[in-house]
């Protein structure tokens, strides 16, 4: 064995200096440096000039983009990767920014405190001090409510588009989406399914901007939005009710608490959908499921991501019948429940 060369430090070091390379993302993301070259290729001195870079690092930024696969150059001009053009381009539909502005904004910041909530298992967002919902301080301010909505909706859109495009809705007249935010996952089964109409269920505050994207969808006619709080109310009653990302934002008590209160609420025949970054049920492989987790453990008091066969156990004990997991897309797969 060669020390020099086996092992390598490289993992280790590409991993452990990794945020240079995020925040450099995230800081892109901030500047609109996309969605400025989403109108064409634009020469150096254009380019740092109109993002107001200081002309020490522009050069290096602007090529460490390059490097890192967000941008290409050609001679003097920087342009946009297919994949930040279509993504990263705030002016187009398929923007999913929202979550490395929200990333960018705040849980960068909080994750600086990882240490601190893996020895005291408290979050480390704006609820530190008070300990509220993670949704009561965040849904206080409306410009971050918006902001975190958006963002739900950047890092669900892949998934929603997924779960909409799957054969068991033909079997199917109405469904509601629980916790549904800004709505995408409400909207893209709509779109994909023009027999179905459905319910997006959150509370009251989310309303005005769930009502603007479903609009803008031009879904609206088969959308709508129902207020609610699921602690407190029933939910709709519907063939189908979904529910992404929302079991990881409670504890155990509550997990099975509300897919009991989606057992009752859903007609015979229907089925269940939760979605998450489901871990792989040896606990070894879905990294990002389990740093989903770490992320639960900054932003809510008891939150927690669950494996496949946790959240099949889950739904039998509920009633549900014949519970699978099914791959969406990267990180993410569904559960399935039949009532
Ligand atoms: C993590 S987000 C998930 C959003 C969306 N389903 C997705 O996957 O992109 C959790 C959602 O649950 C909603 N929520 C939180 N507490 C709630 C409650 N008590 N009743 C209804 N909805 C609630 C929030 O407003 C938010 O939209």
């Amino acid at each position: 064995m060669n020390p020099q060369l086996d092992p390598t430090p490289d993992h280790i070091m590409q991993v452990g200096l990794g945020f240079w390379a995020s925040k450099a993302l995230l800081s892109a993301v901030e500047m609109g440096v996309f969605t400025e070259l989403a109108n064409g290729p634009e020469e150096f001195n254009d380019l740092a000039g109109r993002l107001g870079l200081h002309l020490r690092s522009a050069r290096d930024y602007l090529d460490a983009l390059v490097a890192l696969g967000f941008l290409h150059r050609s001679g003097e001009a920087y342009s946009n990767t297919p994949a930040t053009d279509f993504f990263l381009d705030r002016h187009k539909p398929s923007y999913i920014g929202g979550i490395l502005e929200m990333a960018n904004a705040r849980l960068f910041g909080f994750w600086n405190h990882l240490t601190e909530a893996l020895r005291t298992g408290r979050p480390q967002n704006e609820a530190k001090e008070e300990g509220a919902s993670p949704f009561t301080t965040l849904y206080a301010d409306p410009a971050r409510l918006k902001g975190f909505l958006a963002a739900m909706s950047g890092i669900s859109h892949g998934a929603n588009l997924a779960i909409a495009n799957k054969a068991l809705w033909k079997n199917y007249a109405t469904y509601a989406d629980v916790g549904t935010a800004q709505g995408d996952l409400a909207v893209q089964i709509a779109l994909a399914n023009p027999h179905l109409a459905g319910i997006g269920f959150d509370l009251a505050e989310v309303g005005p901007i769930f009502e603007e994207y479903a609009e803008t969808n031009r879904v609206s006619d088969r959308v709508r939005f129902e207020p609610g709080d699921f602690f407190t109310q029933a939910l709709p009653r519907v063939d189908v009710i979904t529910m992404g990302h929302i079991l990881h934002d409670w504890d155990l008590k509550n997990k099975k608490m509300l897919v009991s209160k989606a057992y009752d609420a859903i007609n015979p025949g229907g089925a269940l959908i939760v979605y998450d970054a489901i871990i792989d049920d040896e606990r070894s492989k879905n990294s990002f499921g389990l740093l989903m987790s770490l992320n639960m453990l900054i932003e809510t008091p008891g939150g927690y991501d669950y494996t496949g066969t946790d959240c099949m156990g889950w739904m039998k004990e509920a009633g549900f019948r014949d519970a699978h997991v099914e791959h969406l897309v990267g990180p993410d797969s569904m559960v399935v429940g039949l009532k």
